[in-house]
């Protein structure tokens, strides 16, 4: 159903008093610069905006995504049917600490309150500015700190759920919850909510710990991944998931995979679980080269990858964890 229609945009305008589009190109809102446009698209201000822009929802049963900075994202070239939701405003932020004496160390505990469109770069911009130590295994992350929470984002040096505390969602019913992490079902790059629940904010457990050390740990992370990443070209961070032995990346490079290339899609030559939109390529492009990588992996190495990025959109043939 094409959900592009002037009345529908004129509806849930009366919601929020942020813009709602009509038929925006989601390469605008993704770090790979690729897909179609979506039929609507809505900046709900708040948590009153983002109730009231439910609402209205529910009465047209319209379907929805909500994303982040799109960063770890493909949409597909035919566009997203229904509403994409990206939060703003008062959705960022970062609240106030309280600090406590931790128990299990001799350094001090802080908790910080992080809103879900908080950029990334900036919340680690901040930890270091006030000696908050615990976040630097996420130094190039890029995406928002909502995003981060959904999927669990992480590296080598660590991943969020290490670092969360608690958070704070709304349910397809509106209603607002508080879950602590001990309670979350966390897996690999995975955060299993039920559907339609959005992540509203975290509450972060950090240490108190000198700058200096923090600002090393930065560069040092910094470092490993811009010798060893396609930093500052298009694309959505790493494709495929780890098999439980090994890394993607290593696996697809030792294919002799690295730079084969459809249309304007290629395998990183730096990295092979990179894929980088030279400049024109389309999602088909991707998602071809996507299928050959995974045959030809499987052919020689017997290993079946699974996707890592979110593939959204119409016309999807991929199931979610990545198997035609
Ligand atoms: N390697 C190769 N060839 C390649 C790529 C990697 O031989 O083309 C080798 C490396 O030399 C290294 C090993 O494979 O010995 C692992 O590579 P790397 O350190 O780059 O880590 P990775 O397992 O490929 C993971 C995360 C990255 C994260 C890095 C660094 C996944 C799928 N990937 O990559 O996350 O940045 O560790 O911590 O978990 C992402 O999530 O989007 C992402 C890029």
């Amino acid at each position: 159903m094409d959900w592009a229609r002037p009345s529908i945009q004129r509806e849930l305008q009366k919601a929020i008093s942020g813009r709602v589009l009509l038929g925006a190109s989601m390469k605008a809102y993704t770090s790979f610069r690729i897909g179609g446009s979506a039929d609507l698209m809505a900046f709900p201000g708040s948590k009153e905006e983002l109730r009231r822009l439910l609402s209205k929802i529910d009465a047209i049963d319209l379907p929805y995504k909500v994303i982040g900075k799109g960063t770890n994202l493909l949409v597909t070239d035919q566009g997203i049917r229904g509403l994409v939701i990206k939060l703003n405003d008062d959705f960022h932020g970062i609240g106030t600490q309280r600090t406590l004496p931790d128990q299990n160390s001799q350094g001090e505990e802080v908790f910080m309150r992080v809103k879900a469109a908080t950029p990334m770069k900036k919340l680690l911009s901040h930890c270091l500015a006030r000696g908050y130590g615990g976040m630097e295994f996420a130094v190039g992350i890029p995406g928002t700190f909502g995003g981060a929470i959904v999927q669990n984002a992480g590296s080598r040096f660590g991943e969020i759920r290490e670092v969360l505390h608690s958070i704070t969602l709304m349910d397809s019913k509106k209603a607002i919850w508080k879950r602590s992490a001990k309670e979350l079902k966390f897996s690999y790059r995975n955060l299993e909510l039920p559907v339609k629940t959005i992540v509203l904010e975290g509450l972060l457990r950090l240490q108190k710990t000198m700058k200096e050390e923090i600002k090393r740990r930065l560069r040092e992370g910094m470092r490993l991944r811009t010798q060893s990443q396609p930093i500052g070209l298009f694309s959505a961070g790493c494709i495929f998931k780890n098999p439980p032995k090994g890394s993607a990346g290593k696996i697809i490079d030792d294919c002799g995979l690295k730079g084969l290339r459809i249309g304007d899609a290629q395998v990183s030559p730096k990295h092979a679980n990179f894929i980088v939109n030279q400049g024109n390529a389309t999602a088909r492009d991707v998602l071809e080269l996507i299928d050959l990588v995974r045959r030809k992996v499987r052919e020689r190495r017997g290993i079946e990858l699974s996707l890592e990025v979110k593939v959204f959109g119409e016309g999807i043939e991929f199931s979610p964890d990545g198997a035609r």
